[in-house]
């Protein structure tokens, strides 16, 4: 049994998944609502908050699986891109548990995490396949060939896309973080009320900055009073640029590079409208998009693991290498 620690950004998770790829538990605290009030993750409070966490959620991971520490074989944990602070505190735990039963400690990439969220589904894709990770953090596309890595293809030049619809449910009043909410608002809005654009940028990149000025604008603009009875409509509308420019790069680069599968994961990956432009793809399932735990335990089956103690120096890192 693998013991996956997640706290790279504001979402403390412990996870217990079998090394063929049962998930047994996978505890996620949020702390968004901590967050709301700044509009965005608080480094600092970020960091405090999962060393609160990290042990009870720990504890509330053990008794779901219905196991107990010396069941646990390998300890994983997310190295980095993410918030060191935060990092840092994951780190610490997961040395301190593998060190104190002298077991070996798997560092884990954040992104390739997200992408080993696939290998946890009853239907995972069979590599080769051109992933595009959509998170909050990140955009890119991803060329996997075997299960222990990837290939960046391709990467967003500005805003990521979760970023990007966090940033348009602020505008509409829809709170933080406002993915999912923008969605929902968006299922009764009419999407050709408005024509936001959809960057084509060079190559494989993708840009969000443009639709974000574009609905900023759009908002301004309205009557005073007005922003209530357009909402849906402006969120249908900056929704269907956002999936479109995220469908038509991902299906021009999976034709260029003679990719036959498609997948799909991240937090973004949870949207209906992305799910449903995306029929054949392999797509992350629901519960596993937003940040977990459980995609890092995963990601540990296809990561080489360090032996005890040499894992006692291990550092965490900001970005991607
Ligand atoms: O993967 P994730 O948990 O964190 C990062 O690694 O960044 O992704 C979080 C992002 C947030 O920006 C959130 O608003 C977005 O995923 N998100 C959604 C939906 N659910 C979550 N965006 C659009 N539609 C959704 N249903
Ligand atoms: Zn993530």
């Amino acid at each position: 049994m693998i013991l996956g620690i997640e706290t790279s950004c504001d979402e403390t998770s412990v996870a217990l998944v079998t090394a063929d790829g049962r998930i047994r538990a996978n505890v996620v605290a949020s702390q968004a609502e901590l967050h709301a009030r700044y509009g965005g993750v608080v480094p600092e409070v970020a960091s405090r908050r999962h060393l609160e966490l990290v042990g009870p959620v720990l504890a509330e991971a053990l008794e779901e699986a219905e196991t107990e520490l010396p069941e646990v074989e390998t300890v994983a944990v997310t190295r980095g891109p993410g918030l060191i602070g935060a990092l840092l505190v994951g780190i610490s735990a997961a040395k301190a548990l593998a060190w104190s039963r002298r077991l070996p400690l798997v560092p884990v990439d954040h992104l390739h995490g997200h992408v080993a969220s696939l290998y946890l589904a009853p239907d995972a894709p069979e590599v080769p396949f051109l992933c595009l990770l959509a998170s909050g953090g990140h955009t890119m596309l991803l060329d996997v060939r075997d299960r222990s890595g990837h290939r960046v293809v391709g990467t967003t030049l500005d805003d990521a896309a979760g970023e990007a619809f966090d940033k348009g449910a602020r505008l509409l009043g829809l709170g933080y973080p406002g993915g999912a909410a923008l969605d929902r608002a968006a299922a009764t809005g009419d999407p050709a009320a408005y024509a936001f654009p959809v960057a084509r940028v060079p190559g494989h990149d993708f840009s969000f900055s443009g639709v974000k000025t574009a609905l900023l604008y759009a908002v301004r603009d309205l009557p005073a009073g007005e922003l209530e009875r357009r909402r849906a409509d402006l969120a249908a509308s900056y929704q269907r640029a956002i999936v479109t420019a995220l469908v038509e790069r991902t299906e021009a680069a999976a034709e260029e590079l003679g990719a036959e599968q498609i997948a799909v994961v991240g937090g973004v990956a949870a949207n209906s409208e992305l799910r449903a432009a995306l029929p054949e793809a392999a797509l992350a399932p629901l519960p596993l998009c937003t940040d977990n735990a459980a995609m890092i335990a995963s990601a540990a089956r296809y990561t080489r693991a360090i032996p005890f103690p040499e894992y006692l120096a291990l550092d965490a890192y900001a970005t991607a290498a």
